[in-house]
């Protein structure tokens, strides 16, 4: 792509067009090591008229963007497959100041959700999301993947907390939504469209974010249970007894088996073939007595945050730990409850033998990470069938990606694809933006 790296470098500066194959190693690949390859070069633009630069000059020079945030993402959104130009965001990182009339507050795309979570903090309130990688996933990223996390059962998903965002489109124009109106119908919502579509239509650089109030007296219940059924069950005594519920996750004992052997640890309960964590929130006083009322006395509590955070930390360690213990196939599914316990029953069946598999995932949202190691290439197809067999989604929360971009069709229907592909081709005529990503 001769003369693009000049073009791009009188945009945003030369030292923040990277060539150096060391330098660009750390954005070409994705954090489970499963997705990546090479890029041309990356671009890490300050400001939103740069981006706009940067969005010209690869159009006139015909070269593909990626744009990336933290990249923390896990189905190969926000990495090269070789060719291309990645956009990072990271700099555009600002957290403006929260307005506390409308509990609002703007950030930068490469914000990291813990910077916002501070900020939103410092002003007595909470972002209303929360997910183990929130020291590196950003806001851009967070709302392109329309992210879920641990407080979507309260809260619901990034999109619930985007009140409006600034992109720049295809043709390095800007878009900006950033006035937060509650009540603004006034046109098609184009912000919202660019919520979930993973960086194909345009690229995100700042959200207008929504917060919820701060309820810092929390309680953390963790028990083991037979099987899923129960789980569930305890998961509707929770949804009846507990409305200070928040969160609501589950993990096999496979997986705190590894977990305790990666975090050198041992078990702070019976070992049980099922675990399920409960998060409860309020203002003043942990609300104890609600996890009570819904039968769960006899559960590891813990109620300071050293304890509650233990207690987390079996389950967000399961990302860490399997990683440590190889390059897995992660699939991350979502099922009607009411199908949830035949799942996961029948996934180490579907996927073949010699495949180790290792489930966990936020039960309250019938959200399962399906974690294969040694998969056969097979494998992932199997679980992505029984899925669909399943009612349910080949995504939940980690987007389509280029991991399940083949399964789109399949999973939304030929009418929705083709509704999809006539948005992409009138938002990003010449596929400017991650081709491959979501629609193949
Ligand atoms: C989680 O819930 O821990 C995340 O979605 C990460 C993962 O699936 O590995
Ligand atoms: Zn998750």
């Amino acid at each position: 792509m001769p003369g693009v790296n000049e073009t791009l470098a009188a945009v945003v500066g030369d030292r923040h067009v990277l060539t150096d194959p060391d330098v660009r190693a750390g954005y070409e690949r994705d954090w489970t090591g499963r997705w990546g390859g090479q890029a041309f070069c990356v671009v890490r633009p300050g400001s939103v008229e740069e981006v706009g630069g940067v969005v010209r000059a690869c159009r006139e020079a015909g070269a593909a963007l990626v744009p990336q945030g933290g990249n923390s993402g896990l189905v190969g959104g926000g990495v090269p497959r070789g060719g291309g130009v990645v956009l990072s965001l990271a700099r555009l990182n600002a957290v403006g100041e929260v307005d506390r009339a409308t509990a609002q507050v703007t950030a930068g795309a490469g914000a990291t959700l813990a910077a916002l979570q501070a900020a939103a903090r410092e002003a007595g309130l909470d972002a209303g999301l929360d997910f183990a990688a929130r020291d590196s996933a950003t806001v851009g990223g967070i709302v392109a993947c329309d992210a879920g996390g641990a407080r979507a059962l309260r809260y619901g998903t990034a999109r619930a907390r985007v009140a409006g965002l600034e992109a720049v489109l295809a043709d390095g124009s800007v878009v900006s939504r950033l006035s937060g109106l509650t009540k603004d119908n006034a046109g098609y919502d184009l912000g919202a469209l660019l919520v979930g579509s993973e960086g194909t239509l345009g690229v995100i650089t700042a959200v207008r974010w929504r917060t919820v109030p701060r309820l810092d007296a929390r309680v953390t219940a963790l028990i083991g249970v037979d099987d899923i059924a129960a789980a569930a069950g305890l998961l509707a005594r929770l949804r009846a007894h507990a409305p200070s519920l928040e969160s609501c996750e589950f993990f096999l004992d496979e997986g705190l088996e590894l977990v305790l052997a990666h975090q050198h640890r041992s078990s702070p309960l019976p070992r049980a073939p099922v675990y399920v964590l409960a998060e409860c929130t309020a203002r003043d006083e942990p609300p104890v007595a609600e996890l009570a009322a819904a039968g769960l006395e006899d559960a590891v509590i813990a109620d300071d945050t050293a304890g509650r955070e233990a207690l987390w930390r079996l389950r967000e360690g399961h990302t860490e730990a399997i990683n440590a213990a190889g390059v897995p196939h992660k699939l991350d599914v979502g099922v009607p409850l009411a199908k949830l316990a035949r799942f996961v029953d029948e996934v180490p069946h579907v996927v073949g033998e010699g495949t180790r598999t290792i489930l966990f995932g936020h039960l309250g949202d019938g959200n399962v990470h399906v974690n294969l190691l040694g998969a056969g290439d097979r494998a992932d197809d199997a679980v992505l069938e029984l899925v669909l067999d399943c009612g349910g989604t080949i995504s939940a929360e980690h987007g389509i990606g280029v991991a399940k971009a083949a399964w789109l069709e399949r999973a939304r229907g030929r009418a929705e694809v083709e509704a999809m592909r006539a948005v992409k081709r009138a938002l990003d005529p010449q596929g400017l933006f991650n081709p491959g990503v979501v629609l193949p």
